[in-house]
């Protein structure tokens, strides 16, 4: 068994939590550790029953062992690994047993994959991107780094995401390209290119601001 810290203490943090345990059950792989996370609340000493073991900086403590990112923010998420680059952790990627990856598909460092979704062939998936519970992907869809796909989200065949972009729960990417971080709220039908710092929403989608949202996307920045 290998050791593994989760970075990230929030919701999004006890999810991937309940995913290595989903991995473990099919197959011994990672003992969990516990959580490292500048942000956790001081009274909070486990989630599931595994420790917060410290802020950020004490990955120095930790670098035999395994980490994975945990937060639900595709920028804060950036952010974050960028500043832990100088320590070259080695980055887990946690895959479902559920999910089914074709060879044709290439897939990154930090690359965590929830329970049922789906990669078709030739995907291109960069690292410390996210593909939450009940992702379809067509083929050759292309994620950039950091990304963040949510739960029931259908991108079509050739369909571009770009870095650091947030993609809201249920909906659905024709086959066109997002710009880096733009984010693509909940329940949207995008039908043409979305330029990059964008969000956008509905049925067709339509530009809401200029920008990150204010709320919304994750609790974690
Ligand atoms: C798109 C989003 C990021 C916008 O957040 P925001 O910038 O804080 O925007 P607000 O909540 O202030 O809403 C601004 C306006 O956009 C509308 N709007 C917000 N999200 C919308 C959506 N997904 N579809 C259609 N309209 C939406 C609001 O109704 C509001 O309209 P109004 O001005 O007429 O009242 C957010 O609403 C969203 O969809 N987040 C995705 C959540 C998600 O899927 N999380 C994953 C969990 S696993």
């Amino acid at each position: 068994m290998k050791n593994i810290i989760i970075i990230g203490s929030g919701a999004l943090g006890a999810e991937v939590a309940w995913l290595i345990e989903e991995i473990n059950n099919n197959k011994p792989e990672w003992n969990l550790l516990g959580f490292l996370d500048d942000y956790a609340y001081e009274k909070i000493e486990t989630i599931l029953g595994y420790p917060i073991l410290g802020k950020l900086d004490q990955v120095v403590n930790y670098l035999d062992s395994h980490f994975t990112i945990a937060y639900g923010s595709s920028s804060f998420r950036k952010k974050v690994v960028e500043s832990l680059n100088q320590f070259e952790l080695k980055w887990a990627n946690l895959y479902s047993p559920t999910v089914y990856i074709h060879k044709s598909n290439k897939i990154g460092k930090g690359v965590i994959i929830g329970r049922y979704t789906d990669l078709t062939v030739g995907c291109e998936i960069d690292d410390f991107v996210m593909l939450n519970i009940h992702v379809v992907l067509g083929h050759k869809v292309k994620i950039g780094k950091y990304s963040i796909v949510s739960p029931n989200v259908t991108i079509n065949g050739e369909g571009i995401i770009g870095e650091a972009c947030q993609i809201g729960a249920n909906s659905f990417i024709k086959n066109v390209s997002v710009g880096d971080n733009s984010t693509v709220g909940a329940s949207s039908c995008v039908t043409k290119d979305v330029k990059s710092n964008v969000v956008v929403v509905g049925v067709p989608a339509k530009v809401l601001k200029e920008g990150r949202p204010n709320k919304s996307i994750s609790r974690d920045e």
